[in-house]
């Protein structure tokens, strides 16, 4: 880890009006929940496609729901990183105005993170497809595939975004007011390779404000946008940007 980018990280942070932060898949490997793309990908080991899609759910739940039921089981031990805690931190340091996921995992609101704008929904409620009751995970058993409803028998599908599905529109409004407001995007463990979500970081750049990266590898917003590129896994990044903001 570079400390020079560190610290110059830490004080265009220090200086931002309306800091805000995107995370992905990869803030929470070091919890314990892989990440889709990249080394050990989920969908190196499902097809999106087969797996991901709402018509592939829809066509066969209980294919489906044997990847979702493997992630469910991984979720339940997740516990937030450190990196969780440092963006919980600069939240309440004044720093972080607002925090945009696109993961489903519930670890940044566990982690104190107030102001959490879910991109792509949460895992922990599920909805009946025919009837509407919703649930939640904890109440639901998995012994048998799909889950259906206690009340009509339909079956339960998690509150997350598919591939084919629209993002939920108060997240979808409310992360772009954000953006628009944005000085300074903190961009964390997404290989930004889905859209609307990796729209953010461009309409903040657009509009010349800073992006600072974390990640392990480089991403394609890298090369074309990112100010201050922090290389390495944001479990010991994000305690340590926050630590010198702090300072
Ligand atoms: N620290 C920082 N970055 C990491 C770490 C780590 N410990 N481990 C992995 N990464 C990076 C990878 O290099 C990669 O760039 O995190 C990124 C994870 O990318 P993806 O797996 O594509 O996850 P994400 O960008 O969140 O995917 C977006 O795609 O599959 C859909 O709906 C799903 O929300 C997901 C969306």
């Amino acid at each position: 880890m570079n400390e020079e980018q560190l610290k110059a990280a830490a004080r265009v942070l220090k200086k931002a009006q309306h800091a805000v932060a995107l995370t992905g898949a990869g803030i929470s490997v070091d919890s314990g929940i892989p990440a889709f793309r990249g080394a050990q990908g989920l969908w190196d080991r499902f097809d999106p496609q087969e797996y991901a899609h709402i018509s592939s759910f829809l066509t066969n739940p209980g294919k489906v729901w044997g990847m979702l039921k493997e992630l469910y089981q991984i979720m339940e031990r997740a516990q937030p990183s450190p990196a969780h805690y440092a963006l919980a931190r600069l939240e309440e340091l004044g720093i972080l105005k607002a925090l945009v996921t696109q993961n489903v995992d519930g670890l940044h609101q566990r982690a104190g993170s107030k102001r959490v704008i879910e991109f792509h929904g949460n895992g922990e409620t599920l909805t009946c497809l025919s009837c509407g009751e919703q649930r939640i995970i904890q109440e639901t058993s998995l012994d048998q595939l799909p889950p259906t409803c206690p009340r009509c028998g339909g079956v339960l599908k998690p509150d997350v975004v598919f591939f084919g599905e629209p993002i939920p529109p108060q997240a979808l409004e409310e992360a772009f007011q954000e953006a628009d407001e944005c000085d300074v995007m903190l961009v964390v463990g997404t290989s930004a390779q889905v859209y609307p979500a990796a729209d953010l970081p461009r309409r903040v750049a657009w509009k010349g404000g800073s992006i600072i990266e974390v990640n392990l590898d480089e991403t394609h917003l890298t090369q074309d946008m990112t100010h201050l590129f922090l290389q390495g896994p944001a479990s010991k990044i994000l305690p340590k940007l926050a630590e010198l903001v702090e300072e």
